[in-house]
């Protein structure tokens, strides 16, 4: 088995990626392991483009499997809505796509209960910024053991656990419609809880299974699979600017877990980062452009707005010394690097340490608002000449001496720069080392 991750704060491109090594032919599966909804990638084939949340990114590759693990929380109307899109697509992934029965179900309330949770952050002045998927609530209540299973949906009592847990929720939301005075929506609620539960009829109908003994199969029978990390390393939830994080963990050491496999199988970890740095939601951003205009500029150019809530993303340099804590926490030991055909200014900089109060931090920080500056270096940009390209030998010298500086950079860690990608397209990439 192999892991693609996102080594920044997710929206690096790993869909596209990700596509890529299932067009290889080496693998048979690609397997969702944590996250949910949250996650957004934008997949194109020939003219047809598919942007997906939930359900795998191999969607449009006829021959793969797709597995959500038990790690995901599985926004079922979302799930549905995509099956659906992918069979009008001319993509029906019905007999190909597998879900935990261990993975678990996002209940209609989950989302009200994230903004609510928001809008108590937001008196605080302390907003995470989640995407209103209900991600931190199904999270909490799977560690709570309140949580309903995937596999649940197919027993008797299941209308009777959702009732409890439902009561539950509500009493929440009361709680905090009194004490903060978040507004409950009921129209909102009951047409969620409709949509809900059509879904869930939906569901019924495809294949709910023990993933971990078909991964287990699988492996057996020599075949290989490809674990698909949503997010990025610096939104885990132990090792990211916590709270300014999602709920699961979106290292490579989760794939175990989430997956119900023994990391004796996990082989290659290909870590996937832009050739600048974004983040969309709160928290701190230490190499952010200091040039507002510029950062638009990128914005726009990089199409910087979320996959799945429409919110510009923050734009910021590489930053070197997050991507060697997100390489040395991942165990990457392949890289790719996308967008490099955006860059859009004569000079860029890289971000190479971080500084609290004029003293060079020598560990990453327990909390990124420590940081009050940052090193820097200066390099040469290369404006848009390398949109597209496809040969190494074709670049424009910037961007190779961009590239070189980056694998001296990091020539300490074991980790080599496979590929380039110059554009959106699936042939917009280069490989390198
Ligand atoms: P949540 O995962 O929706 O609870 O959001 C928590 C934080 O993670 C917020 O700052 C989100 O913007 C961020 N986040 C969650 N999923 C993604 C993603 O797929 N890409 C980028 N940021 C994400
Ligand atoms: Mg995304």
């Amino acid at each position: 088995m192999d892991v693609v991750v996102g080594l920044q704060w997710g929206d690096e491109g790993k869909g596209k990626n990700i596509d890529g090594l299932l067009s290889n032919g080496v693998y048979s599966a690609v397997a969702r392991f944590q996250g949910g909804a949250n996650a957004g990638h934008t997949i194109k084939m020939g003219k047809v483009t598919f942007i997906g949340h939930i359900v795998p990114s191999g969607c449009l590759q006829k021959k793969i499997e797709l597995y959500i693990g038990n790690g995901v929380v599985v926004d079922v109307v979302s799930l549905i809505k995509e099956v659906e899109q992918l069979k009008d697509l001319g993509y029906d992934v019905t007999s190909r796509l597998y879900i935990s029965n261990r993975a678990k179900l996002v209940s209609y309330l989950h989302p009200f209960l994230d903004q609510a949770d928001e809008y108590r952050r937001s008196k605080l002045g302390t907003k995470v910024g989640s995407t209103s998927r209900g991600i931190g609530p199904i999270y909490s209540d799977v560690r709570a053991r309140r949580a309903l299973l995937i596999g649940d949906i197919l027993s008797l009592d299941f209308e009777q656990k959702e009732k409890i847990l439902s009561e539950f929720h509500l009493n929440l939301l009361n709680m905090y419609q009194e004490k903060y005075g978040f507004e409950i929506d009921l129209k909102k609620i009951k047409e969620a809880r409709e949509k809900w539960d059509n879904a869930i009829k939906e569901l019924k109908k495809l294949q709910i299974c023990n993933l971990s003994f078909l991964i287990q199969k699988r492996l057996k029978e020599g075949k290989n699979i490809l674990a698909e990390g949503a997010q990025g390393a610096m939104l885990d939830i132990d090792f990211g600017d916590y709270p300014n994080v999602t709920s699961s963990n979106t290292l490579p050491a989760n794939v175990c877990l989430g997956l119900g496999v023994s990391h004796t199988y996990l082989r290659d970890i290909y870590g996937v980062i832009k050739a600048y740095t974004t983040k969309v939601g709160g928290g701190n951003f230490p190499s952010r452009m200091k040039d507002g205009a510029l950062e638009k500029l990128f914005q726009k150019a990089g199409n910087e707005f979320g996959a799945t809530t429409g919110r510009p993303r923050m734009c910021g340099w590489l930053d070197l010394f997050a991507l060697r804590y997100a390489i040395s926490l991942s165990g990457a030991n392949k890289i790719f690097i996308n967008k490099a055909d955006i860059c859009l200014s004569d000079k860029i900089k890289v971000v190479t340490g971080y500084k609290q109060n004029g003293k060079i931090l020598k560990e990453f920080p327990l909390y990124l608002n420590q940081v009050t500056d940052v090193v820097t270096e200066e390099i040469l940009g290369w404006g848009n000449k390398n949109y597209g390209v496809h040969d190494k030998k074709k670049i424009s010298k910037e961007l190779a001496s961009y590239l070189n500086y980056i694998k001296n950079k990091l020539s300490d860690l074991n980790v080599k720069i496979v590929s380039i990608g110059t554009g959106p397209d699936r042939d917009h990439f280069f490989k390198w080392d």
